[in-house]
């Protein structure tokens, strides 16, 4: 079969790495792709937004399937065009992906069908937001309905800090588009878990538990990021979590897009946080998570293909997932100042030494080559190190001691990904 990939980070490097362990995989193709891709796929230049040209490409050149990776191609329709053009696609078409399109949209549905979630009003415009500001509790939660690279949402600890937020999203339009609503919600606490989940509009199946850390800095302080490392499996989520999970949350998600008329094929992603009133959706992704997806996929032992197909056709029902019992850790090498102004540009050295090993990776998530064929720094997250092991503990050790082989300018990382495994 030939593949396409459609993405640029380390999400996509970890899906052309498990699709070339299939043997039914002769070729894989990623646009735009990255250096470290291109090591695996020919990487073709054409924009991930782009979709009547990637539309024409995966025509001309008989591509069998084509994998979405990124949220802004699938809440713009990409899988809608394809489809029309008669391509095999995996992911959710435009009507299901506002799942992650519009938090408002998410909000509404997990009330309407008793998906357990913080509770919450959507605000129309700025006005609405400072009146509903006068009767919340602090902290207050404000998140611009639509998406925002991960950064739209603020946590407000006083009314100041709330109204600079209702201001920023609504009257600055700090996000754009994505302030025309927004979401003002209860604060919760407790620990976080991200599931990701393969659905076919009625059966879902999820992956193994991972666990983000989304802040910059050690200690979990600093700013929020696309997320600087994370591990699997959680410790924390138990077998009664998963089964309470299973039936109040990732089942009655798929039903309740069903019912609404969006059927929802490809992949869930659930934020959910463990609160003492149990566990409850922070939010839905389209798409797998990054870095979840680099973490999650080296641990899957499944044909990621045969899982794609069989919820492309509504089979899901007969694919049983496997995951290895390793735990899988990941380090985030980034641009010093990331995710607010960095430098690129610089080489990297060390890449080699992961050629031939089964347990230590490098995902490229901001690479490119440079004239002279020479791996260069490209992006505010650079490189995703994974290690596999049988505890989390080995797999932090090796994730860490193979982090320090890799070498650029102003490389920076988190010291302490995984740190709440020594609180166990
Ligand atoms: P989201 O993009 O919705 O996942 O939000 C990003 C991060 O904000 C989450 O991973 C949480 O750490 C935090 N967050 C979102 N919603 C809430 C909430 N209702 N209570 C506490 N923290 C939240
Ligand atoms: N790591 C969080 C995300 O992919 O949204």
């Amino acid at each position: 079969m030939k593949i396409l990939i459609i993405g640029s980070g380390g999400r996509e490097h970890a899906l052309a790495f498990a699709a070339a362990k299939s043997p039914k995989v002769e070729k894989i193709y990623c646009a735009p792709g990255n250096a470290g891709i291109s090591e695996i796929a020919e990487c073709v230049a054409i924009g991930a937004m782009e979709f009547d040209r990637l539309a024409a490409f995966a025509e001309e050149n008989q591509v069998d399937l084509t994998i979405v990776g990124m949220d802004d191609p699938l809440v713009g329709g990409i899988v809608d065009v394809f489809e029309e053009r008669g391509l095999r696609v995996f992911g959710p078409r435009k009507n299901a992906a506002i799942l992650e399109g519009s938090k408002a949209f998410s909000k509404d549905l997990m009330q309407k069908y008793g998906i357990p979630t913080a509770s919450y009003k959507v605000a129309h415009s700025a006005e609405e937001a400072y009146r509903f500001l006068k009767d919340v509790s602090y902290p207050v939660v404000l998140k611009a309905d639509g998406l925002a690279l991960g950064k739209g949402v603020l946590i407000c600890a006083t009314p100041e800090e709330a109204s600079d937020g209702v201001r920023e999203i609504m009257e600055d339009r700090k996000f754009g588009e994505a302030g025309n609503q927004m979401v003002i919600e209860e604060f919760l606490t407790g620990r976080e878990i991200s599931v990701l989940a393969f659905a076919d509009g009625r059966t879902i199946l999820p992956m193994a538990s991972a666990m983000d850390h989304k802040r910059a800095g050690d200690g979990d302080t600093g700013l929020n990021t696309g997320g600087m490392g994370n591990f699997s499996p959680s410790p924390f989520y138990t077998d009664e979590i998963d089964r309470y999970c299973k039936e109040h949350i990732y089942q009655a998600t798929v039903d309740a897009m069903a019912s609404e008329g969006r059927p929802f094929k490809g992949v869930i992603f659930f934020g959910l946080i463990l609160t003492e009133d149990g566990p409850k959706v922070l939010e839905y992704n389209a798409r797998f998570g990054d870095p979840e997806a680099q973490v999650v996929l080296p641990r899957m032992k499944t044909d990621l293909i045969d899982v794609c197909e069989a919820a492309i056709d509504g089979r899901l029902d007969e694919i049983t997932l496997e995951f290895s019992d390793d735990a899988c850790l990941c380090v985030v090498l980034a641009s010093d100042g990331y995710p607010v102004q960095y430098e690129k540009g610089f080489p990297i050295s060390g890449l080699d030494t992961f050629a031939g090993r089964d347990d230590e990776f490098v995902f490229h998530a901001g690479t490119k080559k440079g004239e002279n064929g020479e791996i260069l720094t490209n992006g505010g997250r650079v490189l995703a190190v994974t290690a596999l092991a049988p505890t989390l503990k080995e797999a932090r050790a090796k994730a860490y001691e193979a982090a320090e082989r890799v070498t650029f300018a102003n490389r920076y990382m988190r010291h302490d990904i995984g740190h709440v495994i020594d609180e166990i």
